[in-house]
């Protein structure tokens, strides 16, 4: 027998090709593999090319997509890595999602895109595959789907956008497009300034430039040792990225050749450890959910308690907006996540496991030296002494709500007030910014249905904006409760994700105006003042009548999705039964 005859069998000695991966479909598995060759040969490869460890990397390019818009680069480097090591480089579309694109909410579609990440993956044949990714819901939807898949994988993050500068003033996306918009609401400038800064805010592809969902996610997919060390931090456009994305081509060559299943990196500890880093970071409040999910799809709970008690001894770290002061950029230059795991250290699990092979400790071992800089303080001289993120529990949200507490007015912290009541959406599109709302700056507004069978896809819309009458009148900020979701570029004494959603018929759906509620971040409360019997009979007068759709996605969606303390996956994407906790106790 020839040795190409051999080879075509599947006999062939040496290190497996992902070639001969899942031959089942075509009689015997010598005629499937005869036919996939014979196929892919149709674009020119040799049986030489054909016979080294196949690396699939998903392409999630699109015209929608800026922040994804380094991606030819990328694909070139991670290519020239994957060969230079002597794997075969596969590229493949999924889906991208934008955040600014994706009607209506990127949230919305962020099962779809890890639904198609996890069956792409296992439809085709591939040993290892690196996801790129970095638009807010992009990361978590391929780590979510490559968890399930189950075979070697490596994170590429696109890496941030640059800074703009507005005359004379350094502006990046988003925090200062609220920021702005804001003055602009208030009348502090005209139409002509807005103008001009929305040229500024995005001057560059890649991601958001503040700790957004985006550059969170980043970091706490270096944390959970799912991409090459230092792969969060360099910004879109450098030099820096492009090397990252050769070395990550390299190590999934190296993944596939010594069979390091993500089962072995997404450990317990490895999410503990990006608990502690989204805590260090102030990052958004969003990865919590995000977290939970990839954590859910194998098979592991995240108890938010222990988060919460984690955050009391967590202190924020990393001064960038919408916490602090800096931008991604800064954060690079002062040695990215090295310099930030470093002064965690002994709050990490150092001996978890990440893609190179080597462990998180002997990453951190292997990097540069400290040198001085200004961007990620010291743990005695934090810029806010808890994590970024309190748990908070009572009646008003038995399964539990959060509140980015360095990102909240320290004096509306401990707050009683009257509720102003907003019944969805439109109703608060409507009533927000006229002059006749009842409303003064001690109330609490209360959002209700945009939970994430309420909206659906649970939007960002719990940013709710300060009254037109308060904001002109200079009011900052004010207390906010939604079972919505916050963008991780706004700030303000907002209270999100509260479980259950009104939708379903938690008790926020049965909150009126002039309620009295209680929020108290020290002690971790949010109770709804009204007796259980008034609560019971507004239930009896209303009962719930949880949406539903006709057909499509949206059946699905709604039929499946979790609520926000499981993730907000659909319930069929998790295995059947948990297998552990985070963290691992
Ligand atoms: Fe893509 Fe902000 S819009 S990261
Ligand atoms: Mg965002």
């Amino acid at each position: 027998m020839s040795r190409n005859q051999d080879k075509l069998q599947g006999h062939a000695g040496g290190e497996a090709s992902g070639m001969r991966k899942g031959l089942t479909s075509y009689g015997d598995a010598g005629f499937s593999l005869f036919l996939r060759k014979a196929f892919i040969k149709g674009a020119g490869y040799s049986d030489t090319a054909l016979d080294r460890p196949v690396i699939g990397i998903t392409d999630t390019g699109s015209g929608y997509n800026p922040c994804h818009g380094n991606m030819p680069q990328l694909l070139e480097a991670v290519q020239r890595g994957i060969m230079l090591a002597g794997g075969l480089p596969v590229k493949f579309p999924t889906i991208s999602l934008h955040e600014s694109f994706a009607h209506p909410t990127s949230m919305y579609l962020r099962n779809l895109m890890s639904i198609d990440t996890e069956e792409m993956i296992r439809a085709q044949p591939m040993d290892a595959v690196v996801l790129i990714g970095g638009c807010d819901k992009t990361v978590p939807a391929q780590l979510m789907g490559a968890a399930s898949a189950g075979i070697p994988a490596v994170q590429l993050i696109t890496g941030s956008m640059l800074t703009g500068s507005h005359r004379g003033e350094r502006v990046g996306a988003c925090t200062d497009c609220r920021r702005y918009w804001g003055r602009f609401r208030a009348g502090e400038i005209d139409d002509d300034e807005i103008g001009g800064v929305n040229d500024q805010l995005v001057p560059s592809v890649g991601t958001c430039s503040v700790m957004g969902t985006a550059s969170t996610m980043a970091c706490v997919a270096e944390a959970l040792g799912m991409t090459v060390a230092g792969g969060a931090s360099p910004p879109a456009v450098t030099a820096d990225r492009m090397r990252v994305a050769e070395e990550t081509g390299a190590v999934a060559v190296q993944m596939a050749r010594s069979h390091l299943g993500i089962d072995r990196i997404l450990t317990a500890n490895a999410f503990e450890n990006a608990m502690r880093v989204l805590l260090a970071i102030g990052g958004s409040t969003n990865a919590i959910v995000h977290l939970t999910a990839i954590a859910g799809r194998l098979g592991l709970q995240v108890d938010l308690k222990a988060l919460d008690r984690m955050g009391r001894e967590t202190p924020v770290l990393v001064d960038l907006k919408p916490s602090g002061r800096h931008y991604m950029e800064d954060f690079h230059a002062a040695g990215g996540m090295a310099t930030l795991l470093r002064e965690l250290k002994p709050l990490l699990h150092l001996d978890a496991m990440t893609v190179t092979g080597r462990t998180l400790g002997e990453e951190l071992d292997r990097a540069p030296a400290p040198f001085s800089q200004d961007v990620v303080r010291p743990r005695d001289n934090p810029v806010y002494a808890q994590g970024g993120i309190a748990v908070l529990q009572g009646n008003l949200a038995p399964g539990g709500a959060i509140i980015k507490q360095s990102a909240a007015d320290p004096g509306l912290m401990e707050h009683e007030g009257r509720a102003v009541v907003f019944e969805n959406a439109a109703d608060l599109a409507q009533r927000v910014d006229g002059d006749d709302l009842d409303v003064n700056a001690d109330d609490i507004l209360v959002l209700k249905n945009i939970g994430p069978k309420g909206a659906p896809g649970m939007p960002e819309a719990g940013y709710i904006p300060i009254p037109r009458k308060l904001a002109r009148a200079g009011v900052k900020d004010i207390v906010r409760i939604s079972d919505g979701r916050m963008s991780g570029t706004a700030f303000g004494t907002i209270v999100l994700h509260v479980v259950p959603e009104a939708a379903v018929g938690g008790p926020l759906a049965y909150v009126r105006t002039g309620d009295r509620i209680r929020l108290s971040v020290s002690r971790r409360e949010l109770t709804l003042l009204v007796s259980e019997q008034v609560l019971a009979r507004r239930t009896q007068e209303a009962p719930p009548v949880p949406p539903a759709a006709e057909r499509g996605y949206r059946k699905l969606f709604l039929a499946t999705v979790t609520q926000a303390d499981e993730g907000v996956d659909f319930d069929f994407l998790r295995p059947p039964k948990p297998v552990g906790t985070i963290p691992n106790t």
